[in-house]
């Protein structure tokens, strides 16, 4: 039992026996983070916040929705008709998911601009990046659960890309299916690793990441060490509490934010068939394959790698080495400074070409394939793989400005 605390009343008794006044310093009230926070700090609670949304509504959607290939279709017909504000539950969670991914993609790009990934905060990207992994594994398996024409394909054109690997492959898609088709037995797996599995690692991590954050202490847009300032009690001079302070400013991202969300889910919850593909009011059919397969729109960049590659192995390694690559960033960088604002134009031309190929990818792989499309796709291609081994040649030597001393 802790003796040593100045807490008195039921927070001393609590204190005695948990760290709960430590903590709350440790995360919230005695945390510094820069003063200079920009918009683009907004998104790590913005996804926190997500995934909130998304736990809280697929609890409530489980409780309506049935893991059987005769039933499914019809039970998320039944949420949507039936159960009392089960639409709105039901738009919150597939909205969830693209607004999800819009967070993460726009967060991941900030730690790009800003450097974010560098010594010493590679474990904070690397846990990232496995909850990248973690949230497409999520967002696969939960968009099979519908049962729709486009959840059945889908499912079937990404699994059977197993099928390629060496010797293991055939035998493999069939442990991964469960059965010789997709089927019911698909749907079992993927509702319990959607519902319990996943969550629970996604949830494991996103605490890890925010320990591993709390351990270094936040970069900022000027990509400066604030610990090297101190104030007499050991005070980062430009550093704030984060409570109250960035609770607070964190709030106006959660407006603006929700407002946007509820735009989307209120008026146009299909997004144009981007956030709820068209070919998903049709129930799953196994004996009619819909006229063009395609996933939804964050994983098309990665996908349209894969179909960039003509060799079926080989594009599977390429779309796979697409995320491996994101894996070793912190390593492409040889850079010594963080931020885009000090770095060379070289970068400057790395960063716009990735986010060109990326765009286009993510465009050209949402459309079915022709001459010309693939023949972009490859160039793309080039382009996003390029980005890193370009990084890691130019930033060796890469000329910089002065980075100054304190944050502007
Ligand atoms: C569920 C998904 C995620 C959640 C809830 C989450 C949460 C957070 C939060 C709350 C912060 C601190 C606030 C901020 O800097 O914006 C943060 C920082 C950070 N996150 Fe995430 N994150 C997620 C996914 C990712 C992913 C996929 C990556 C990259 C692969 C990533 C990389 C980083 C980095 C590098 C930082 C430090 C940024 C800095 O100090 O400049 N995060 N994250």
């Amino acid at each position: 039992m802790s003796e040593d605390n100045n807490s008195k009343g039921l927070l001393g008794w609590i204190d005695a026996r948990f760290p709960l006044s430590k903590m709350y310093d440790e995360h919230l009230g005695k945390y510094y983070a820069p003063k200079n926070f920009n918009f683009w700090y907004f998104f790590g609670s913005l996804a926190l916040l997500v995934l909130v949304l998304q736990i809280v509504t697929g609890i409530f959607l489980t409780m309506h929705y049935k893991p059987d290939g005769d039933m499914a279709f019809k039970s998320v017909e039944h949420i949507m008709r039936d159960v009392d504000w089960g639409w709105l539950i039901r738009y919150l969670h597939s909205t969830g998911a693209s607004a999800f991914f819009i967070v993460v993609y726009l967060h991941m790009f900030r730690a790009l601009l800003y450097g974010s990934y560098q010594k010493p905060r590679e474990l904070i990207w690397l846990f990232g990046m496995f909850i990248f992994l973690a949230l497409m594994a999520e967002a696969f398996m939960g968009y099979l659960l519908p049962w729709g024409q486009m959840s059945y394909w889908g499912a079937q054109v990404i699994i059977s890309l197993f099928g390629a690997v060496p010797i293991v492959g055939d035998e493999l898609t069939l442990w991964i299916r469960g059965d010789f088709v997709v089927s019911d037995a698909t749907l079992n797996r993927f509702f319990a690793l959607h519902v319990v599995a996943v969550p629970i690692v996604l949830l494991m991590l996103v605490v890890m990441h925010i320990i591993a954050l709390h351990e270094v202490g936040s970069n900022n847009p000027d990509g400066i060490d604030i610990k090297k300032t101190k104030d007499a009690n050991g005070v980062p001079l430009d550093g704030i509490p984060f409570h109250p302070y960035y609770s607070v400013k964190d709030l106006v991202g959660v407006v603006v934010f929700l407002i946007l969300f509820s735009v989307v889910v209120f008026f146009m919850p299909e997004m144009g068939g981007y956030f709820l593909e068209y070919a998903n009011f049709v129930p799953a059919n196994q004996f009619k394959t819909p006229e063009h397969i395609a996933p939804v729109w964050y994983f098309t960049p990665f996908y349209a790698i894969l179909r960039a590659v003509p060799d079926k192995l080989l594009g599977v390694i390429a779309m796979f080495s697409a995320i491996v690559v994101l894996f070793l960033l912190p390593w492409f960088d040889r850079g010594k400074v963080r931020s885009i604002r000090y770095r060379s134009t070289s970068f400057k031309w790395l960063l716009a070409m990735l986010i060109v190929s990326f765009v286009g990818l993510g465009y050209l792989g949402a459309l079915p394939s022709t001459g010309v499309r693939t023949l972009f796709a490859q160039i793309f291609s080039v382009g996003y793989f390029g980005f890193f081994v370009g990084l890691w040649f130019i930033s060796k030597n890469e000329v910089t400005k002065p980075v100054p001393e304190r944050v502007r």
